[in-house]
């Protein structure tokens, strides 16, 4: 790995927390409304930020993934107990990566029954969850905070919106939807901050996940010197 700082374990004394994989918010006992995220960009780059020397705190949503080596994970399953876990922990991190796929929506009313399949057509009243990420860059105390924007067109305009409205140093965006991104072995990324755009072509998650981590730690050291 090329090192920001010239060291091959750039974030080395570094506490990372990472956001992965989908949120469920239940609907009833048997039923959610989840998404097609399963985990793997995330956990690439939970494993990268290990690799380059990184203390990594993993907040995963529910994903069938193996933890990566060296790395405290936490389990969650919606949105309130991803965004509660995430606050527990934030006050000594350093760097905040959201990688996940955080429902924006959550049912109104879940019902501690089964709904029953009784009329034609049934309503759900949802109702806005709270942003995890502009939570975290909104803070006086904030870490180094870098978004993922998933888009289905308009990649650019979208992803400098969000940098923007949720005030973050970096974001990572890919294009999703026909079979892009969401459950694939390879991604590709635009990285923005309001001076500067990298493009890391399509290639295994893995890989473009290291050199996420490389980007972002010279960003760190960048915005320290
Ligand atoms: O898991 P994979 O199958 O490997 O797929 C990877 C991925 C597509 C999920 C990932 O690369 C990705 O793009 N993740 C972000 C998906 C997303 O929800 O994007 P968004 O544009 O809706 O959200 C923007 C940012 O705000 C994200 O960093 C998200 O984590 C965060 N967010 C959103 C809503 C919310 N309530 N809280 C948040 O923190």
């Amino acid at each position: 790995m090329r090192a920001g700082n010239g060291l091959d374990r750039p974030l080395e004394g570094r506490h990372i927390m990472v956001t992965a994989g989908p949120t469920y918010e239940d609907l009833d006992p048997v039923r959610f409304l989840g998404n097609r995220s399963s985990g793997r960009m995330g956990f690439a780059v939970a494993a990268a930020a290990a690799e380059a020397g990184g203390r990594v705190t993993l907040v995963a949503g529910p994903v069938g993934l193996a933890t990566p080596a060296g790395i405290e994970r936490i389990d969650v399953r919606s949105a309130g107990q991803m965004m509660e876990t995430v606050m527990a922990r934030v006050d000594d991190c350093d760097v905040f990566i959201g990688v996940a796929a955080v429902a924006d929506y959550r049912p109104a009313e879940p019902r501690g029954e089964k709904i029953k399949k009784t009329a034609e057509t049934l309503e759900l009243k949802l109702i806005r969850n709270p942003d995890i990420l502009a939570t975290v860059a909104g803070r006086e105390q904030r870490p180094f905070v870098v978004g993922f924007a998933a888009e289905t067109s308009d990649l650019e305009s979208y992803a400098r919106g969000k940098l923007e409205k949720k005030n973050l140093d970096l974001i990572a965006a890919n294009l999703v939807g026909q079979g892009r991104c969401f459950d694939a072995s390879d991604n590709a990324l635009e990285v923005f901050s309001r001076d500067g755009h990298w493009s890391f072509p399509s290639q295994d998650k893995r890989s473009l996940a290291r050199e996420l981590i490389e980007l972002i730690a010279e960003r760190i050291e960048l915005s320290e010197t």
